[in-house]
C-alpha cells in the first residue's frame, strides 16, 4: 500500500485546569491515503473535534498534545505557529461547521478566497479574483461571476459552506477536514455539499476526513470509518465491511439503533447508559459500564486498538478496541 498522505500515531490531548484534568484524546492513531474519505464518527463530547484541531495546530495553548502527526514526510507535532502558517490552507485545510463565524462579513467572499491564493501561491489581485470565480463554480454556487463581489451575509447558509469548502481548496490541499460540514444545512443542501466533496475527490484527489452524526451520509460517501468512544478509538473498518460486520458492542449497539424504526437520521442514535467522565484514563475498557459483553478482564485492563483477524476471511484493515469482539458468525445474526 501507499504512503498515507496524513497518519496520525498516539495522538493524546488533554486540557488541565485548576480542578481537573480533561483527557480529551486518548492515544489516537489512524492513516489516511491520497484520494480517500475516511469518516469519523461518535457521540458528542468523544474528541472528534479536538483530534482534528490538534492535527490542524489550532488548538488553544491550554492544550497538552503528545504523540505525532506527519502529513507526508513532514511532521507537525510541535511545529510552532510560523511552521503551521505556511502549510494551513496550502496542504492541508478544514471546514468549520459553522461558517457564519469562519468568514469575514466585512469582506467580500471573493477578496477571502483570493487572500489565500495570494499568500500561499502568489497571485496577483487580478488573477485571485479570476481564480475565486473559478472556485466559486468548481463548488456549485450559480452565477460565480457576481457572486465573487458579495458578501457573507448576501448568501443563503449553504452557499456560505460552499464559499468555506472554495477557501479549503483554494490551493489544491492533500488533506481536507470537514467537521460536520452539512450539520446545520437541510437535507437537499447536505447532499449538495456532500457532491461537491465527492467532486472534490474524484476531480483532485483530495483525501478527506469527514467527521459526521449522520451514519447515512457515512454510508453514502465513505471509504472508511473510525468509530471513537470516550477520547479512544474503537473500531475502524472500510465502510462496507463497519456496516456489515461490526465487531465491538459500542458499533454494534449505534448501528442496531439506527436501523430501529422511528430513529431519527440525522444525530447518531442514543444507546443506553452514560459516557464516562474524561477526568481519568482507566486501565480499562471504557465502554464496559455500558456492555452487556463486560467481565473482568475488560474492566482489569485497556484492550488494544487490534486487527480483527482470529476469523476465516477477517480483513486485516479491520480493528477493533474490545476484548471479546463479535464474531463473524455473531454479526451475521
Ligand atoms: N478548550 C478546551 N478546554 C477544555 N476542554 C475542552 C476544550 N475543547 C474541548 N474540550 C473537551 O474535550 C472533549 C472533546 O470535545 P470535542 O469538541 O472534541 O467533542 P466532539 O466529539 O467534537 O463532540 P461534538 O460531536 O459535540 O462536536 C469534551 O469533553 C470537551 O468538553
Ligand atoms: S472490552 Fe469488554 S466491555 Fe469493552 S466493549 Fe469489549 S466486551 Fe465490552
Ligand atoms: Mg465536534
Amino acid at each position: 500500500m501507499t504512503q498515507p498522505v496524513l497518519s496520525v500515531r498516539d495522538l493524546s490531548v488533554s486540557f488541565a485546569s485548576d480542578t481537573r484534568t480533561v483527557h480529551a484524546v486518548d492515544h489516537l492513531s489512524y492513516d489516511l491515503h491520497a484520494g480517500e474519505v475516511l469518516a469519523v464518527v461518535g457521540e458528542s463530547g468523544c474528541g472528534k473535534s479536538v483530534t482534528s484541531m490538534a492535527v490542524m495546530g489550532l488548538l488553544p495553548s491550554t492544550a497538552h498534545v503528545t504523540g505525532s502527526v506527519r502529513l507526508g514526510e513532514r511532521e507537525l507535532a510541535g511545529a510552532d505557529d510560523r511552521a503551521y502558517g505556511r502549510i494551513r490552507g496550502k496542504d492541508i485545510a478544514m471546514i468549520f461547521q459553522e461558517p457564519m463565524t469562519s468568514l469575514n462579513p466585512v469582506l467580500t467572499v471573493g477578496r477571502q478566497i483570493g487572500e489565500v491564493l495570494r499568500r500561499h501561491q502568489g497571485l496577483s489581485k487580478k488573477q485571485a479574483r479570476a481564480r475565486a470565480v473559478e472556485l466559486l463554480g468548481l463548488v456549485g454556487i450559480p452565477a460565480p461571476a457576481q457572486r465573487v463581489d458579495e458578501y457573507p451575509h448576501q448568501l443563503s447558509g449553504g452557499m456560505r459552506q460552499r464559499v468555506m469548502i472554495a477557501i479549503a481548496v483554494a490551493c489544491d490541499p492533500t488533506v481536507l477536514i470537514a467537521d460536520e460540514p452539512t450539520t446545520a444545512l437541510d437535507v437537499t443542501v447536505q447532499a449538495g455539499i456532500l457532491d461537491v466533496l465527492k467532486s472534490l475527490r474524484e476531480r483532485l484527489g483530495t483525501a478527506i476526513v469527514l467527521i459526521t452524526h449522520d451514519l447515512g451520509v457515512v454510508a453514502d460517501i465513505a471509504d472508511r470509518v473510525l468509530v471513537m468512544y470516550a477520547g479512544r478509538p474503537v473500531e475502524q473498518a472500510p465502510v462496507d465491511e463497519l456496516f456489515a460486520a461490526p465487531r465491538h458492542p459500542y458499533t454494534r449497539g449505534l448501528l442496531s439503533a439506527v436501523l430501529r424504526p422511528g430513529t431519527p437520521k440525522e444525530r447518531l442514535p442514543e444507546i443506553p447508559g452514560l459516557v464516562p467522565s474524561l477526568d481519568a484514563q482507566p486501565d480499562a475498557c471504557t465502554f464496559a459500564p455500558r456492555c452487556a459483553r463486560a467481565d473482568d478482564t475488560c474492566t482489569g485492563g485497556r484492550p488494544g486498538f487490534k486487527a480483527v483477524s482470529a476469523d476465516a476471511g477477517a480483513d486485516a484493515a479491520h480493528h477493533a478496541a474490545c476484548w471479546h469482539p463479535h464474531t463473524l458468525q455473531e454479526t451475521a445474526s
